[in-house]
């Protein structure tokens, strides 16, 4: 029953959990979207700063929060990859130094990892094998969840991730960072028929479509050519409503039939989501309507959880420690790195 510290700063978050396996004692999450809003996308220096000013103070508030001292601390965790390297460094440096003064066991968490793991949090009775769909701002995956540190990726994304196509057709329709909710919002009064778009299929070298990797850049260039086109034969404002509809309906459509297809080729009967665009609500609509048909079990973890958070750092790792998995203080940041 391991209880971990755990700090998250992979992006523009400055998030602290303390967690007693799949329990959250705290969760503190400090946002910098109002700071990076003005530049229309995160800046990867302002980010670092911020995670400088904030860490140490949301530590604080997590122990506060918690009513626990450092007495009650088996480890201190961090995520180390994938990420900005200057911010990933900030929680990695402030949870080592931390591991040192304190005689403590330090534990680095692969950021998706942390995203598979929220579902834990959600559901504590949940096990492997199960299949994850992490899709956020970097990552667009398929996730064969077999055991504690034991994943195969059965898809990804090949060019844009979901999350990255929603900020960027937001921006093409001036709706602001960061574009998931803007989208979502809108969408809520358009027709989501108003405008076929294609799904963007990846083709095999052998030919046919791969049937679980996804691209978003032919759909958002698609948007581009639309927008153009509407815009040069009317001088009537653009239908944004309807072309955020049709837009989030395609992607939710493409996401959805390839994680159903996914986990019935490898017979998984759960699916769990991840990420900030598990938010979607076109995309929960879609998978709950699938699931229903093909029989599955879909979990959503709620919101605090789909998005960047440290808690999902600190359950996964708590469940290292219980394997006596522990990380070396030598281990650095990286902004690559596969699961
Ligand atoms: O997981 P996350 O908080 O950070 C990353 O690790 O990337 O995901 C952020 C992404 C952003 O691209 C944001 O636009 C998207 O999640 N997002 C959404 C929604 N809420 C957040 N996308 C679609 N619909 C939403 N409701
Ligand atoms: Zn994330």
């Amino acid at each position: 029953m391991a209880t971990v510290l755990a700090l998250e700063t992979s992006c523009d978050e400055t998030a602290v959990a303390i967690v007693k396996n799949r329990q959250v004692l705290s969760s503190i999450v400090s946002s910098q979207i109002d700071i990076h809003q003005q530049y229309g996308g995160v800046v990867p220096e302002v980010a670092s700063r911020h995670h400088v000013e904030m860490i140490n103070l949301a530590i604080a508030q997590a122990f506060q929060e918690a009513s626990l001292d450092w007495s009650a601390i088996d480890g201190i965790a961090a995520t180390c990859a994938p990420g900005l390297v200057g911010a990933l460094l900030v929680g990695l440096t402030a949870a080592k130094t931390l591991a040192l003064v304190h005689q403590k066991p330090f534990i680095g968490i692969h950021h998706l990892e942390g995203h598979i793991y929220a579902s834990y949090l959600t559901e504590p009775a949940l096990e492997p094998p199960f299949l994850c769909l992490l899709v956020s701002g970097g990552h667009t995956s398929l996730i064969y969840v077999k055991a504690c540190g034991h994943y195969e990726t059965l898809g990804q994304t090949r060019d844009d991730a979901a999350g990255e196509a929603f900020d960027k057709v937001a921006r093409l329709l001036d709706l602001g960072y960061p574009g998931g909710p803007a989208i979502d919002r809108l969408a809520t009064q358009g027709n989501p028929q108003a405008f076929p778009l294609p799904e963007g299929n990846v083709s095999r070298p052998e030919g046919g479509h791969h049937p679980y990797d996804s691209s978003f850049s032919g759909l958002k260039t698609a948007v581009l050519r639309l927008t153009q086109k509407l815009q040069q034969e009317s001088n009537q404002p653009l239908p944004v409503a309807d072309l955020a509809a049709s837009f989030q309906e395609t992607v939710a459509r493409s996401l959805t039939r390839r994680a159903i297809a996914c986990a019935r080729d490898y017979g998984l009967t759960t699916i769990a989501i991840g990420g900030g665009v598990a938010a979607n609500s076109s995309l929960r609509r879609h998978l709950q309507t699938a699931a229903q048909t093909h029989n599955f079990r879909v979990l959503f973890p709620p919101l605090k959880f789909c998005t960047d958070n440290a808690a999902m750092i600190g359950c996964a790792a708590a469940d290292h420690l219980n394997h006596g998995h522990t990380s070396s203080l030598t281990l650095g940041a990286q902004s690559r790195l596969a699961i």
